[in-house]
């Protein structure tokens, strides 16, 4: 019997394959073996010619003690629904922090973040449970970070911002110092969140024009 720990992506489509492709810049394969893919389907895994361990449904995939998974989907009500049901049945997720990221030592980061190559996380902040950082994104100083936020290649927090929970920041969306992204809220691609963001907006332009919620002010 092996001892060591058993890596299980969740998510098979372009962003699985990517985390597939820098495992082992990470975890060490004289501690870890790789266990398999969950999703519903494996096409992205057939097409793309990748001949690797298909593991199934992650909603009915039965959680193991040595396994421990990594969140590779960037749909926000996915990464919340599959990390609540794994966990729930007592399943453990790893972090993985590419060595080419830079990690603040007085950074905190939470269980189930995964941290691409060349993205930083400053001095202080704090990242909850299943975060991910992709290419190039930046946490600025005194961050607060919530459950399942994602932060798209070139995305910038500036110092002091909070991101409640299942927040989205698109690809060179950009958060102003000290500001707070309410819950389920987005960036858009190139957007520049100047003011506080309420739970469940939109944020589109700069300066960024908030469509559906509204400010906390309101
Ligand atoms: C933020 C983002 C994800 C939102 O996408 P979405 O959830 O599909 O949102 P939609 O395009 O449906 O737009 C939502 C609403 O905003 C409105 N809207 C869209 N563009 C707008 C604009 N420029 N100004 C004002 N309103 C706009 C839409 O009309 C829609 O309104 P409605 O709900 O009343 O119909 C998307 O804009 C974006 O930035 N995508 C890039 C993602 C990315 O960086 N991916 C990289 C992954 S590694």
């Amino acid at each position: 019997m092996s001892d060591k720990l058993n890596l299980v992506i969740v998510g098979a489509g372009g962003f699985g394959r990517e985390l597939y492709e820098m495992l082992w810049a990470a975890f060490s394969p004289a501690k870890h073996d790789f266990k398999g893919f969950l999703a519903q389907s494996d096409q992205s895994l057939n097409d793309a010619g990748l001949d690797v361990p298909f593991l199934g449904d992650p909603l009915e995939y039965n959680p193991e003690p040595d396994d421990r998974f990594l969140m590779a989907i960037g749909y926000m009500d996915a990464r919340r629904t599959l990390y609540e049901s794994l966990t729930s049945r007592g399943g453990t997720f790893a972090s993985f922090v590419h060595p080419k990221a830079l990690v603040a030592s007085t950074a905190e980061i939470g269980p189930g973040a995964v941290i691409y190559p060349f993205a930083v996380v400053s001095n202080a902040s704090v990242l909850d449970d299943c975060t991910h950082l992709n290419y190039y994104a930046s946490a600025g100083h005194d961050c607060k970070i919530g459950k399942y936020c994602l932060l798209a290649p070139y995305a910038t927090l500036n110092g002091f911002v909070t991101l409640e929970d299942g927040v989205y920041i698109s690809t060179h969306g950009v958060v102003a110092p000290g500001k707070t992204v309410g819950r389920d809220s987005k960036v858009s691609a190139g957007s520049c969140a100047m003011q506080d963001v309420t739970n469940g907006a939109i944020v589109f332009g700069v300066p960024g024009r908030q469509v559906r919620g509204m400010t906390h002010a309101d």
